[in-house]
């Protein structure tokens, strides 16, 4: 195991003592996540209660195999918790995902829950985000004059004209799993205005959601190397 997975075990490992018996709980996406799920599904074999809301559909294949209950976000909402990844967070909590391209149901979940827990390993902890392009969803239909009005925005904002990189599996098109494209899109190296960049990028007609989580994150797990922090909105 590399240093960097082992560090996004003992996130996991530490975001695991947050679940008790009875819990309904989103499940995350991405390495970090499924290191947690896996974990889970060990405390599930031993007795542990607990139904899951699966972000993506890769999570809910994996929560499956380890036999975790999977449910309906729509008849367990609200969630007690949501244990997830991310890409970036700043001091405040808020967030930059999407790198794994599952931002959209991710953030769904995430808002339906009682409290967002994070898992990160310690570089991903930054005083500005912004080092990270911002994945962008968007619907394929138009999609390219969609990326000419982020940038647009970009621009009116004060960020140039950022590069936007339609993401990519392979030699195909990357398509998430509600079926629409995602855009990369280089803000940084920081993002001065979070919440504004947010906003606004909510605003363009073809956006149907951003990697941008703005006061949604409760509590922050950094795992590294000398130990883990708690830190708490
Ligand atoms: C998935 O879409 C993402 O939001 C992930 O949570 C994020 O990319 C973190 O992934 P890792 O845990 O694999 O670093």
């Amino acid at each position: 195991m590399s240093n960097i997975d082992h560090l996004k075990q003992q996130a996991a490992a530490r975001a695991l003592e947050f679940v008790g018996n009875g819990m309904r709980l989103g499940l995350g996406s991405g390495s970090t996540s499924e290191a947690f799920i896996n974990l889970l599904g060990a405390r599930v074999r031993g007795g542990l209660d607990v139904v899951g809301v699966p972000t993506s559909e890769r999570t809910a294949q994996l929560a499956r195999s380890l036999g975790i209950v999977l449910g309906d976000l729509n008849d367990l909402a609200p969630l007690d918790l949501c244990i997830d990844g991310a890409d970036e967070s700043d001091y405040n909590l808020d967030l930059i995902k999407g790198g794994g391209g599952a931002l959209l149901r991710e953030k769904i979940v995430a808002a339906s829950a009682k409290r967002m827990i994070v898992m990160i390993h310690g570089p991903k902890l930054v005083e500005k985000m912004g080092a990270f392009p911002l994945p962008i969803e968007v619907i394929e239909f138009g999609h390219v004059e969609t990326a000419r009005r982020i940038q647009a925005v970009a621009a009116e904002l004060g960020y140039g004209t950022p590069a936007v990189k339609l993401r990519h599996k392979g030699d195909a098109v990357y398509k998430t799993d509600s079926n629409n494209v995602i855009y990369d899109v280089a803000f940084g190296p920081v993002i001065a205005e979070t919440e504004k960049l947010a906003t606004a990028l909510s605003c363009v007609p073809g956006v149907v959601d951003h990697g941008l989580y703005i006061g949604i994150a409760k509590t922050l797990i950094v795992a590294r190397p000398e130990g883990i922090e708690v830190r708490e909105r």
